[in-house]
């Protein structure tokens, strides 16, 4: 089975936590036998996601019911350079003020993932990146998504300085409509998840549907809206 790249990157802290046998990951220093370290297939990291135990059938996949929250926001950042101590402790001080209720998650780049050239596919965030930055909020009452999103934009407001820019990039996977949709004319989000590769993907759009049947918000338009 081939993964695509935007798949192996998300999973690239599992891949830590789930596949370093000292062979494969020697700098990883060897596997834990009790549990926080184990090599595991691709499908069976699908459970250790969903905190089912590893052991559960793979039809656990097959259920289609959704988990717990019924509300949640990402957004994503790749950090290009070290963020300075004062810009750590500036971090840690918002996420107390926010009281628990934004949490931020990176996973590891470079190595392999830096040795493929960008253009190779369309998934661009190759070389230069140091590591990808989730940022999630999870939420049950409608009524909580005003404190919820406002929170999630304050940290990455502060984050600005400590990532990249022109474009500010983002993972695909993490959807986020703040970067931009098709419905207002704005594409932005194609240079954040795509950056020069979106005008290929524009090409290859217009020649395959041209009709645009598949879309969503933030799918790649038929032609050049810039
Ligand atoms: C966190 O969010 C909840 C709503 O989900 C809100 O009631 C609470 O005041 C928020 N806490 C802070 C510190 O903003």
């Amino acid at each position: 089975m081939k993964l695509s790249s935007a798949a192996l990157s998300s999973l690239s802290l599992l891949v830590v936590s789930a596949l370093s046998q000292s062979s494969k990951f020697p700098l990883l220093g060897g596997f834990d036998e009790g549990g926080r370290r184990v090599e595991t297939s691709w499908v069976k990291s699908t459970k250790f996601w969903y905190n089912v135990p590893l052991s559960t059938s793979a039809d656990f996949l097959l259920r289609r019911a959704p988990s717990g929250s019924s509300h949640l926001k990402r957004k994503s950042d790749y950090g290009q350079s070290p963020i300075p101590r004062l810009g750590l402790e500036a971090v840690w001080k918002k996420m107390i003020q926010l009281g628990g209720n934004v949490s931020m998650q990176s996973n590891p780049y470079g190595g392999r993932m830096a040795e493929i050239s960008p253009s190779e596919t369309p998934f661009p965030h190759r070389a230069g990146n140091l590591w990808l930055i989730q940022y999630s909020s999870n939420w049950k009452d409608a009524a909580d998504g005003e404190t919820r999103l406002d929170a999630i934009n304050q940290l990455y407001d502060l984050m600005t300085t400590y990532v990249s820019k022109s474009p500010r990039e983002a993972l695909l996977n993490y959807r986020d409509v703040d970067l931009g949709t098709t419905a207002h004319g704005q594409a932005d989000s194609g240079y954040s998840y795509f950056k020069a590769n979106f005008h290929r993907l524009i090409r290859v759009k217009a020649a395959v549907d041209p009709g645009n049947f598949f879309h969503y918000e933030q799918s790649i338009p038929t032609k050049s809206v810039v």
